[in-house]
């Protein structure tokens, strides 16, 4: 790759000296109605839990899945592994998120399929590998974290009670009649404090956060948000976070559904992992290259110079018509598409569909999230 200009700015960060993401917590609707990638369409996808790349590929795009953290691509092969080399129930034992007593051979089946640095990485984690991957991300053991607090708060019977309302009226009622006790009310300072998410997810995250609003009441209003008024029934990220696994093979991530599993299978070779710095990977591609991006949350991390430029550089490697996505964490700064003004004029947001995926969103965490076009 080209020498650029910029660098990452929290590559070094302890934080990405291991997983930090087993799963992807950003809505998937954002790849689905935001990006739409479409069949020959050529995507660039941060890697994180790998789902995003991977639902990518399902319409037959091929997907460059890139990541400054090795450890998450490795994720990704293994993921990729297990759909090259296993049956659909299989794959769910091998994750964990199902009973597995052999998943030591599982994985060596799956292992024939990744390189020699991902083999060595997975040999060296095997406990990893014999509870179940899903669940030993960082972030992952963060929300688990965090749901055994709620289960605390307001007990397993209350818990399930909301989990099996079925309609959004039934939801709110339970909600307002047993959720909203006092020490419920307590929750966000509980769990949301500075120093419990610096703890899990090192200070550089944060390097750019707002200081108006106390995130312990930026998280409690989140939390009640998707309690009380996102539908339950389809949030298979809050099911998660309570049951360690998904509600059933059609309410999971789409890379995940039975119903797709055909075209996993079918379309994984169009899914090549990449380890680098976005900052270094996309002076290095051609002009009209690139189709649709999905830049997660990185620009969370990433002054405004520095994302201008990287800006900059989407523009000219989008084709005509592309998209682009990424969200903003709950208390940091948004990294506006309307500054590039005057300085990128390309690429402007979309901001219907950025309000309508935002607004029925079911994780908590982001303040936003963006869906941009390229006119060219
Ligand atoms: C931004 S993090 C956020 C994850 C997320 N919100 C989620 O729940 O999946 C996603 C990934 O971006 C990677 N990353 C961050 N900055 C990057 C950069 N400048 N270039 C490449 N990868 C980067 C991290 O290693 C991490 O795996």
């Amino acid at each position: 790759m080209p020498d650029s200009q910029i660098r990452s700015e929290v590559i070094r960060a302890d934080f990405f000296k291991e997983v930090g993401y087993t799963t992807v917590w950003e809505d998937e609707r954002i790849i689905s109605e935001g990006l739409k990638p479409r069949n020959g369409e050529r995507v660039l996808s941060i890697t994180s839990g790998g789902d995003f790349s991977l639902q990518c590929i399902l319409s037959g795009a091929d997907v460059i899945s890139l990541d400054f953290n090795p450890r998450q691509n490795f994720l990704l092969e293994i993921k990729k592994g297990a759909a090259l080399s296993l049956e659909y129930e299989e794959i769910w034992q091998f994750l964990g998120l199902k009973p597995c007593s052999n998943r030591e051979q599982l994985f060596i089946r799956v292992s024939e399929h990744l390189s020699d640095d991902a083999k060595s990485y997975w040999k060296a984690h095997s406990e990893k590998i014999r509870s179940g991957i899903m669940l030993s991300g960082r972030q992952d053991r963060y929300l688990r974290l965090v749901a055994k607090v709620i289960k605390l708060i307001q007990g397993k019977e209350s818990i399930n009670r909301i989990f099996s309302a079925g309609d959004l009226q039934k939801q709110q009622d339970i909600y307002d009649k047993y959720w909203n006790i006092r020490l419920w009310r307590c929750f966000g300072s509980l769990i949301f404090n500075q120093q419990i998410m610096n703890h899990f997810f090192h200070k550089d995250h944060f390097r750019y956060a707002r200081k108006n609003e106390h995130p312990a009441m930026i998280f409690r209003r989140q939390t009640e948000r998707i309690f009380r008024d996102i539908p339950l029934k389809d949030n298979f990220y809050l099911f998660f976070a309570f049951n360690k696994t998904y509600p059933g093979p059609e309410n999971c991530p789409a890379w995940l559904k039975k119903s797709n599993f055909s075209a996993l299978k079918q379309n994984i070779n169009h899914l090549s992992i990449i380890s680098g710095e976005l900052e270094q990977f996309i002076f290095s591609q051609p002009d009209n290259s690139i189709d649709c991006f999905n830049f997660s949350n990185i620009f969370d991390w990433i002054d405004e110079n520095n994302f201008i430029m990287l800006m900059g550089e989407t523009a000219r490697v989008a084709t005509k018509g592309a998209r682009l996505c990424y969200w903003t964490n709950a208390i940091n700064t948004k990294r506006d598409l309307a500054i590039l003004k005057g300085k990128v004029e390309e690429i402007s947001e979309d901001h219907d569909l950025s309000g309508k995926i935002y607004s029925n969103c079911r994780t908590t965490g982001y303040s936003s999230c963006t869906v941009g076009r390229v006119k060219k």
